[in-house]
Formats: C-alpha cells, sequence, structure tokens
C-alpha cells in the first residue's frame, strides 16, 4: 500500500521541475496523476519554457511506474482552459483527492525597474494562476468532503530578495491564499497548505540567464553559483533536488497529515534561518 494509494492527484507545472518530480513521487505512492502544463514559452520570460512534448515523457513515467496519467494541455491564467482542464479529470477519473500548484515563473529586474508586462505576467501565472486552479478543484473537494491542496511557494514568500519584487510579492500572495483555502475549506474537511523551498536544482534557475544574473557577468558558471546559494542556505547543501520539494509535498498530501492545515513548510536548506 502507498501513502497515496488510489487518490487522484493533480499537478500543475508538470512538464519539469518540481511538478514532474511530484508527479513521478506520487505515483510511487499509488496516485494516479494528471499533469498540466502549458509547454510553451511565456512571453517575458528569460529563460526556455518546458516543451509539450516533455508532458507526454512524464506521462509516460508515470505509466512505467503502473498509475494511470492523463496530460492536460493548460494555461493556468486562463479561466476556461484551467475548468476545462479540472472538468475533464473529474469526467474521466470521478473524484481529484489532491492539487499541487507547482506551475510558475521566474524574471527579475531592480524593483523600480520591472515592466509593467514582467510585473503583470508575473501576478498573473505565480498567484492569480495559483488561486485560479485551487477555485477550480474546490468545488469537487468540498462536495467530497476530503482534499488536500499543497500550494509550491517559495522562501521568497518569507522574506525579500532583491531584482524580486514582482516575484516576491506573488509569493507572498500564495501564502495568503493558502491560508484563506485553509481557512474556507476546513469544515469540508479539505486542508490546504504550502510547501516553500529555497533554490531547487530545475530549469528555472539553472539556465544561463539566471546564472548571469547571480554571478553579474555573462558566462556564469555552475561552481560560482554554488558558492553563491552555500552562502544563501545554512545547511552546507547548495541547492535542494526536486525530490526534496515533491517528499514535502507528498507528506502534506498524504494521510500522515490529516492534522495539519493552513501551515507554510520550508523546504530551504536553513535559509530561513538567515
Ligand atoms: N527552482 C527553484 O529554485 C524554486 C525555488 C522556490 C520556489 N520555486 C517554485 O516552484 C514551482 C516550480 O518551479 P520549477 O523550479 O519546477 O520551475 P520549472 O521552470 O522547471 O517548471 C515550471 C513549470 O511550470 C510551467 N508553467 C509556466 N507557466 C505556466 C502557465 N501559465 N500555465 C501552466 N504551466 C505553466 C512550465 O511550462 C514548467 O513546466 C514554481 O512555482 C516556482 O516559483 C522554485
Amino acid at each position: 500500500m502507498g501513502r497515496l494509494s488510489n487518490k487522484i492527484a493533480v499537478i500543475t507545472g508538470a512538464a519539469r521541475g518540481i511538478g514532474r518530480a511530484a508527479a513521478l513521487r506520487f505515483a510511487e505512492e499509488g496516485a494516479d496523476v494528471a499533469l498540466l502544463d502549458i509547454g510553451r514559452d511565456v512571453p517575458g520570460v528569460p529563460y526556455p519554457g518546458a516543451r509539450g512534448s516533455q508532458l507526454g515523457e512524464v506521462q509516460a513515467e508515470v505509466e512505467a511506474l503502473g498509475r494511470r496519467a492523463m496530460t492536460l494541455a493548460a494555461d493556468v491564467t486562463n479561466t476556461e482552459q484551467v475548468n476545462q482542464a479540472i472538468a475533464s479529470v473529474l469526467k474521466a477519473w470521478g473524484r481529484i483527492d489532491i492539487l499541487v500548484t507547482a506551475a510558475g515563473i521566474d524574471s527579475w529586474a531592480k524593483a523600480w525597474e520591472l515592466t509593467d508586462e514582467q510585473w503583470q505576467t508575473m501576478i498573473d501565472v505565480n498567484l492569480t494562476g495559483v488561486w485560479k486552479c485551487a477555485r477550480a478543484v474546490s468545488p469537487a473537494l468540498i462536495a467530497q468532503k476530503s482534499g488536500a491542496i499543497v500550494f509550491i511557494g517559495s522562501v521568497l514568500s518569507h522574506r525579500a530578495n532583491r531584482e524580486f519584487a514582482h516575484y516576491t510579492a506573488a509569493k507572498h500572495g500564495v501564502l495568503g491564499v493558502m491560508r484563506a483555502f485553509a481557512l474556507e475549506l476546513a469544515p469540508y474537511g479539505v486542508r490546504a497548505n504550502s510547501v516553500d523551498p529555497t533554490v531547487v536544482k530545475t530549469d528555472m534557475v539553472m539556465n544561463q540567464a539566471y546564472l548571469d544574473r547571480l554571478g553579474g557577468h555573462p558566462g556564469t558558471t555552475l561552481d560560482e553559483a554554488r558558492e553563491y546559494y552555500l552562502k544563501w542556505n545554512t545547511l552546507p547543501i547548495p541547492w535542494a533536488e526536486p525530490v526534496d520539494v515533491a517528499n514535502a509535498a507528498l507528506f502534506l498530501a498524504s494521510e500522515e497529515a490529516r492534522a495539519i492545515t493552513g501551515i507554510a513548510l520550508p523546504v530551504d536548506l536553513g535559509a530561513l534561518l538567515k
């Protein structure tokens, strides 16, 4: 018996990174997973987006673990696409037990130099898109009187970082949205929590544009980034792996966390101690 035996999970941002890791961990623990992703570049984001084909690859990986998987090509900022995606899961599989909101983007500029487009896109994807997905699954969870939502926040849900005013605002917003859903869904036996990572080894941060921002010069190497992050974190580990975040999401989604709602769980290598 897995820790999510026969549960149905919807995971956004599932084509790669943390969403993919959650899909695979959840499947290993017995869940069927619906994999939602935009599968293309997001305008204004300074690194390549996931490809549509990656969603199919994750589907195959889940199926190889002996669980069902379906792919949902959808943009979390688009109400119609989100609602249709959730409706299609309910139609095919009859219920939804878990939502993990891992779809997200990054960009950077000084707080006073962000463009309207950078600000708006960030809020649309990383905050409003998260709320739209939670909104879309809530009626099913309420009707079932069970379920769990795991929001993927960030250490920037709790503190600021230079050149990330829009991301910090969105992630602080996710903390608020998580608490609101936890409060309002609790009477129905539905829980909501967040996992708030420090830097995680995914394409969001392990791309040359991000590394160059970090190092302050073109061609910044992974070794330079390692030195930077060893100072940012407290444990002597430069970055978390996607599975570290997936494991925390797994715990919060499982019955082991039945008494836990409304909490933000940092997976932060001690970064918030500083
Ligand atoms: N990697 C880190 O260091 C880190 C740290 C803290 C928090 N996070 C958060 O973790 C979550 C996952 O990020 P990741 O590191 O796996 O990044 P990633 O870029 O590897 O994956 C993000 C996924 O979200 C998808 N996506 C982006 N915009 C979308 C949209 N509008 N609709 C649907 N899908 C969309 C992308 O296609 C991609 O597959 C994000 O919310 C991110 O903010 C990441």
